[in-house]
């Protein structure tokens, strides 16, 4: 069967799909452009995409024999899974094996904007650095801080694992419990998001949840950008506001050269790194194939974040 892989994947597992299919794979840095996605689908059986894909309904009408997509990603939000569902199409995501990797980011972020860990070493090598000083780059404490977790899903829950041991009190929101977000954001040194990317969560982070946040508080968003609203934190940033924000994933990606986020104080950005270490990179890599493989001999994918797919099947 023939299958499009909208980018190289790390380690070996993509010798595992071209030893059964018929596999194309996109060689270049930038993702396929959507014309060009749009010309190759009609002949595709699989899809193996990455979250840089639109994978939407226009998309999928252009692929008439499109049995299975999987998506190099735990996240969704750049699939149409209502389209894929109506049409009968399993999506694979990679979720677990990602957690602890996302997980120990998110820490480090926190530690990265409360301690100044980019503005000392930037300090360091203008060469600005005379002496050990008693004001220099002074910080927050993450120790005993009290954080919020929006969402408390696998990641969300490995975050507050990790706090334990810092000593942290740890809040959170989550559809099942916890606290209200309104609580939660007043009430927290540091605010740091796991929640997915829903209609719900679009924007969740505008200007009346940062205008609840202390003025001490920083903000962390390892999960996707748009969950925050960019303009509405660049104000609070300029404003001081808040203390700081350090975002792995920001909206858009990448911001574009004077975005007012590139020029806001107190602010640490990273290129979406969460789960960016050659091991996990490499398990996802394992689990997109193996979800594509089943889809395309059409059996059930052993992680799929349309489930319901297969009820509609039997029924
Ligand atoms: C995901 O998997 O959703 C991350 O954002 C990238 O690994």
């Amino acid at each position: 069967m023939r299958v499009f892989v909208t980018r190289r994947l790390p380690g070996d597992a993509l010798d595992r799909l071209a030893a059964e299919h018929d596999v194309d794979v996109w060689q270049e840095q930038l993702p396929p452009e959507r014309g060009e996605l749009l010309a190759r689908v009609p002949e595709l059986d699989g899809l193996l995409a990455l979250l840089t894909d639109q994978v939407d309904a226009e998309l999928l009408d252009a692929a008439p024999r499109l049995r299975a997509i999987s998506n190099y990603a735990v996240g969704v939000d750049n699939v149409d899974l209502d389209a894929a569902t109506a049409r009968g199409i399993p999506v694979g995501n990679t979720p677990g094996v990602l957690t602890d990797t996302t997980a120990d980011l998110a820490v480090a972020l926190m530690l990265g904007i409360s301690r100044h860990l980019a503005e000392g070493d930037a300090y360091v090598r203008r060469g600005e650095w005379r002496t050990w000083e008693t004001g220099l780059l002074l910080g927050h404490d993450l120790h005993g801080a009290t954080v919020g977790i929006v969402g408390f899903g696998r990641i969300g829950q490995a975050v507050a694992r990790r706090l334990e041991g810092f000593g942290c009190e740890v809040l959170h929101t989550s559809r099942s419990g916890g606290v209200a977000l309104g609580e939660l954001l007043e009430r927290s040194d540091v605010v740091t998001i796991h929640a997915p990317l829903t209609p719900e969560t679009r924007g969740l982070i505008g200007d009346e949840a940062l205008a609840r946040m202390k003025p001490t508080a920083y903000l962390v968003n390892t999960a996707r950008g748009p969950i925050v609203d960019s303009h509405a934190l660049a104000r609070a940033l300029h404003d001081g506001r808040i203390a700081g924000a350090a975002l792995d994933v920001t909206d858009p990606e990448p911001l574009p050269a004077g975005h007012p986020l590139l020029e806001a104080p107190n602010l640490l950005v990273l290129p979406h790194l969460g789960s960016a270490t050659h091991a996990t990179r490499e398990r996802m890599a394992g689990m997109a194939v193996d979800n594509l493989l089943a889809g395309l001999a059409g059996e059930r994918m052993p992680n799929c974040a349309n489930p319901e797919v297969y009820e509609r099947q039997e029924a």
